[in-house]
């Protein structure tokens, strides 16, 4: 945490399922920040609500596991399959996917959702602003 960040609690670690998230308004130094708290592998990731493409509320979409197409040996397809080991946000405005462990676009990694510290314990959930 930096000088200027300060914990804030956004609700119970309930309110927080594996595979979940919570999206929430806090107050911070410079104005209000909208904030998608999401749950995977059993770890907590904080996101600003604010996809890297328009601006549109990238937290607030679908959850689903990353698609991936598999090839044969001569590029065929052999048709999708959901990767159950990759959880990814799709922002509503437009469809773009964000991965929810790194905040990054699965075919685009300079397209990022900007990152913000999370922490749990005696079943709360608080994130630094
Ligand atoms: S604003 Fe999110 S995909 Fe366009």
């Amino acid at each position: 945490m930096t000088t200027t960040e300060r914990l804030v609690d956004v609700g119970a670690s309930d309110d927080v399922p594996e595979r979940g998230r919570l999206v929430v308004e806090i107050g911070g130094p410079t104005g209000p920040v909208t904030v998608g708290v999401f749950r995977f592998g059993g770890r907590l990731y904080a996101w600003e609500n604010r996809c890297a493409h328009q601006g549109g509320p990238a937290c607030q979409g679908r959850i689903v596991s990353r698609v991936r197409e598999r090839l044969d040996d001569e590029r065929r397809s052999l048709g999708l399959r959901f990767d159950e080991d990759v959880l990814h946000m799709v922002c509503p405005w437009h469809g773009f996917e964000y991965d929810v462990t790194t905040g990054r676009h699965p075919g685009r990694p300079d397209l990022a959702l900007r990152s913000f510290p999370v922490a749990e314990d005696g079943g709360r959930i608080r994130v630094a602003v």
